[in-house]
């Protein structure tokens, strides 16, 4: 414990440790270090942010995808996933449900779908910011060349989340088809920060064939990146890849990176995800009291929820947007945090 709190006092204090004490930290992790791990990283979060969480509006507008990554549900060899599409119409409704319960972000999310041109998405940005300028616009779809994500920030666009999904090459290609390639992945990382998106990269965990060597590569990456946001959760087996059979990923290692990210980036905005709450009841609570500050209802239509499904056994797909909030909010109340109603703009 005393090499382990040390280590932990030294990421607090620098916002670094060397790879190799980074790979110790994940090793030799106790449920008594990990709880001194979680309680600085709440003291770090509180410092910058308080006892705020904020929320996101997860609007999952398309599930067709021309990707084929191995892990998710939405790939295009999924057969048995029956697709859809919002038409502006619909997103616009569901952020007018969204705004009425509070929200002041919402985020686009859908698959590479090619029938949103990027004309498509700036019509959608614009009607929404011209519809609800006091919100943040984050857009999630995947890569795009340079001159769409510039057309999209021109549109009024704040914040884009593209997870990265592993920085070691080898792992990445064990996830990817050959089509697609990390460089490209993190060049699209590189440009959408430099057109002047707040970005958020992120990863799974416990996803198959990763290492705790693959896991400090990501966590150099984000030290590399510097983000807005970082999400993470666990990886969890859709019936329909090929990796239906794979073992899920862990509770306590995805509470202990939320942690590190936490201390080595103690401005960032850090989602206690649906996959942290797909595993464990009370698992998006115990991310807000491991340095999460952010959660990301969902807001698409009821009647979409279900075929939205990257993983087996996603939560809330039932439940309407209105039932998700004051659920959340009680949940998190129940943390010593509190849900607010605000933008949530990285400080
Ligand atoms: N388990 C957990 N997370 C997944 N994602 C995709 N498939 C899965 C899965 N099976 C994550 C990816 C993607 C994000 C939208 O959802 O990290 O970037
Ligand atoms: Fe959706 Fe609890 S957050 S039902």
């Amino acid at each position: 414990m005393t090499r382990q709190k040390q280590r932990i006092d030294e990421l607090r204090r620098s916002n670094t440790l060397p790879g190799e004490e980074l790979l110790a930290l994940l090793a030799e992790a106790t449920p008594e270090s990990d709880e001194y791990l979680f309680a600085q990283a709440r003291t770090v979060r509180e410092a910058v942010y308080g006892k705020a969480v904020y929320m996101r509006g997860l609007i999952e507008f398309t599930n067709y995808c021309k990707n084929d990554c191995f892990y998710c549900g939405i790939r295009r060899s999924a057969k048995s996933t029956q697709r859809y599409r919002l038409t502006e119409e619909q997103i616009l409704d569901c952020c007018d449900t969204g705004h009425a319960l509070g929200f002041r972000t919402f985020v686009l999310q859908g698959g590479e779908d090619g029938f949103y041109t990027d004309e498509r998405i700036v019509s959608i940005v614009s009607g929404i910011k011209e519809r609800y300028p006091d919100c943040a616009v984050t857009l999630s779809i995947g890569e795009r060349e340079r001159e769409s994500y510039e057309a999209f920030y021109k549109a009024g666009a704040d914040r884009y989340l593209l997870r990265h999904e592993t920085a070691d090459e080898e792992h990445y290609r064990q996830l990817h088809p050959s089509e697609l390639s990390l460089t490209h992945r993190k060049q699209c990382l590189a440009d959408l920060k430099d057109i002047g998106f707040q970005v958020g990269c992120g990863f799974m965990v416990g996803s198959p064939g990763q290492k705790p060597e693959h896991l400090v590569k990501d966590l150099q990456f984000i030290s590399e990146l510097q983000p807005h946001m970082v999400g993470i959760g666990p990886f969890v087996p859709h019936h329909d890849t090929p990796f239906a059979k794979e073992t899920q990923g862990g509770l306590e290692l995805t509470l202990r990176l939320l942690a590190i990210i936490r201390l080595m980036h103690p401005h960032v905005l850090l989602p206690a995800t649906t996959a942290l709450g797909t595993i464990d009841p009370r698992g998006r609570e115990k991310g807000i009291l491991a340095g999460a500050n952010v959660v990301m209802p969902n807001l698409s239509p009821r009647d979409v929820r279900k075929k939205y499904m990257l993983y087996d056994n996603k939560i809330c797909t039932g439940d309407e947007a209105a039932e998700c909030v004051r659920c959340l909010e009680k949940r998190i109340a129940s943390t010593g945090y509190e849900l607010v109603c605000d933008r949530g703009d990285y400080r």
